[in-house]
């Protein structure tokens, strides 16, 4: 199987590339998913908003401050597009990172998002230097804080009313990792 986007990490599962066109249907389908969306701020996401979103990062660099960069989750048996995570590197403090992640409900319970944020953070840490991995989740979205737990991230902070989304007050926990603690994790 021939891939030509650029290709940022893979295991024998699965791998992280660059969106690509092809990336416009299933992503705007896992978005508008009520399930997926649960904890998410999109709103009213329309499928145009999918189109200039694809179409945005086909062009991205990762790790410029002050953007977001999304990888796509791509499954190596089928080349099948199953989600994203997102790397946000911060304008002020570029050697300081957010990350994100999400996955179609259908490729959920399967150990995959671990399997991307793990070589998200190898990605990070290993070829760009970054010094700190933080991530935002809201409390009470449980998949999530198991998702950062089993890769080693630590509750750094828990933020009252951090964020206003569908009309309401959220409160998030923060979570982090260091560089040093994941070269450590992985001796
Ligand atoms: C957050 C999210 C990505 C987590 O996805 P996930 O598939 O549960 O996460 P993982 O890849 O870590 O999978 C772990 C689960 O797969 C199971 N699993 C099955 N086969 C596995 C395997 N071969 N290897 C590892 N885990 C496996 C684990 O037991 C675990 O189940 P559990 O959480 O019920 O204990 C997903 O819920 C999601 O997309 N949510 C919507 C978007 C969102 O809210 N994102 C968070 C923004 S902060």
């Amino acid at each position: 199987m021939s891939i030509s986007e650029p290709i940022y990490g893979s295991t024998e599962r699965l791998f992280l590339r660059q969106f690509s066109e092809q990336d416009i249907e299933p992503f705007y389908s896992y978005r508008t998913n009520p399930v997926v969306a649960k904890f998410q701020p999109w709103g009213n996401y329309q499928y145009n908003d999918a189109v200039s979103f694809v179409r945005q990062q086909i062009t991205n660099v990762p790790g410029q401050p002050g953007t977001w960069f999304q990888f796509a989750i791509v499954l190596v048996e089928t080349n099948q597009f199953i989600g994203d995570c997102a790397l946000h590197t911060l304008l002020d403090e570029p050697r300081i990172v957010e990350i994100g992640f999400t996955l179609a409900e259908e490729q959920q319970g399967k150990g995959y998002a671990s399997e991307a944020v793990k070589l998200l953070f190898n990605f990070v840490f290993e070829q760009l230097n970054k010094h700190k991995v933080i991530a935002f989740t809201d409390v009470r979205n449980e998949g999530s804080i198991r998702l950062l737990e089993r890769v080693g991230m630590r509750r750094e902070g828990h933020l009252l009313e951090n964020y206003y989304s569908n009309g309401q007050w959220v409160n998030e926990y923060q979570y982090s990792i260091l560089q040093s603690e994941w070269i450590n994790l992985k001796k």
